[in-house]
């Protein structure tokens, strides 16, 4: 059975990917301009968003929800998910304390398949297409790092350039003045860079606002088509550590163990439906905040899963992997992941998913 998310395009073929001279990058240079970033990369482990912990739970849709989906999870009954929560480092080692985007990547396991959502604490992207993304994990190359001095972070601030974040005690390199550099020469980097800049440290993987950044396109059960981007919500708030205190290296996944054993976790998956003009196919464009926004489920997380090496080392999610109901918009860099998940999967010796996947 074909293990790989569906679709009939390639991202050569793509519509909108771009028709520079130069071809777009493979997947395979996706995955390794990724591993280029990060030199304690472990083979056998994800490029980025290495360390992680798989949670077990289900969803219930809301009551509202089957009018605008149509897909099997939208239909009321109760769906048993698993979840990945993640630090978005590629660097093997646990630094749970350290500014870091997270990661929540969802399977909703449903009679004849399963679909994935993939999020993350930015609600948006660092660039628009995959040649861009070279670019900017070129630039996010580690060099070493050097506290500003008080002097450069007042000619930063004359500038109008934000100042770097000073090095966490014990870091040696960091890709921050490249992507700094970077978005100070492409604006559209910009909000996600400044965003990921000063994102700090989630109290606990449910404390923290999940994004799947990218347009997709509901159907309901009349066939109306809409194009949506989803979020989730924890139901306890969002919450960070003390920025002024020195960051703890390991807590995070003793945290949700220790929580989950009181009392389950929940969240709220959010759509917000999208309107004529708004950005469908760039994931650097935030919508505006008045859109219409639904509530399409609580996600309730009992406990930490026994085996982590499958549910956390071995899963392999998809952005690709969707059921009837939802489609993918014309993202190209949404086109970009299926494939690039795929080959990260394949080189680590990540779990094939024994489903057929249906997103055409
Ligand atoms: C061209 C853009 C991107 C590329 C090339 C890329 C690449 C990758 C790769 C190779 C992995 C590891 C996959 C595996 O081995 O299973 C990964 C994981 C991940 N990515 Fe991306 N990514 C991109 C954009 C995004 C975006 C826009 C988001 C926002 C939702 C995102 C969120 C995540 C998360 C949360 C994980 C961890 C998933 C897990 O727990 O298994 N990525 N990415």
């Amino acid at each position: 059975m074909d293990d790989t998310p569906s679709a009939q395009t390639s991202a050569a073929q793509h519509p909108t990917a771009q028709n520079n001279a130069a071809p777009d990058p493979s997947a395979s240079d996706l995955v390794q301009a990724i591993i280029d970033d990060f030199p304690d990369h472990k083979p056998g482990t994800r490029p980025i968003h290495t360390i992680g912990v798989g949670v077990e739970g289900y969803f219930e849709a809301s009551d509202v929800a089957r009018s605008y989906c149509r897909a099997e999870h939208f239909g009321g009954q109760r769906v048993p998910v698993s979840v990945r929560f993640s630090n978005g480092s590629g660097s093997p080692v646990q630094h749970d304390g350290w500014n870091d985007v997270r990661g929540m990547a969802t399977r909703f396991h449903l009679q004849n398949g399963a679909t994935d959502l993939i999020a993350m604490t930015l609600n948006g992207f660092f660039v628009r297409t995959t040649k861009e993304f070279i670019a900017f994990t070129t630039a996010a190359r580690q060099r070493p790092v050097r506290k500003a001095s008080p002097w450069q972070k007042l000619l930063d601030m004359l500038q109008l350039k934000p100042p770097l974040p000073d090095p966490h005690p014990g870091q040696t390199a960091s890709g921050d003045a490249g992507t700094l550099e970077y978005a100070n020469a492409h604006p559209v980097a910009q909000l996600a860079v400044f965003q990921a800049g000063s994102i700090g440290a989630p109290v606990s993987y449910c404390r923290a606002a999940y994004h799947a950044v990218h347009t997709f396109i509901v159907t309901d059960p009349d066939g109306v088509r809409r194009p949506v981007r989803f979020a989730w919500k924890p139901v306890a708030g969002v919450r960070n550590t003390d920025p002024t205190l020195p960051p703890v290296d390991n807590y995070l996944q003793a945290e949700i163990r220790e929580r989950l054993k009181q009392w389950p976790a929940r969240f709220l998956l959010m759509m917000t439906i999208g309107e004529s003009g708004d950005a469908f196919d760039d994931p650097t464009v935030p919508w505006p905040a008045h859109r219409v926004r639904v509530v399409m489920g609580t996600l309730t997380l009992t406990k930490v899963a026994e085996d982590q090496a499958a549910a956390a080392e071995h899963i392999s999610f998809n952005p690709w992997r969707l059921v009837d109901g939802i489609e993918p918009s014309n993202d190209p860099i949404l086109l970009a992941r299926r494939d690039a998940y795929e080959e990260s999967r394949k080189r680590r010796g990540g779990t094939a998913c024994p489903f057929s996947h249906g997103a055409q």
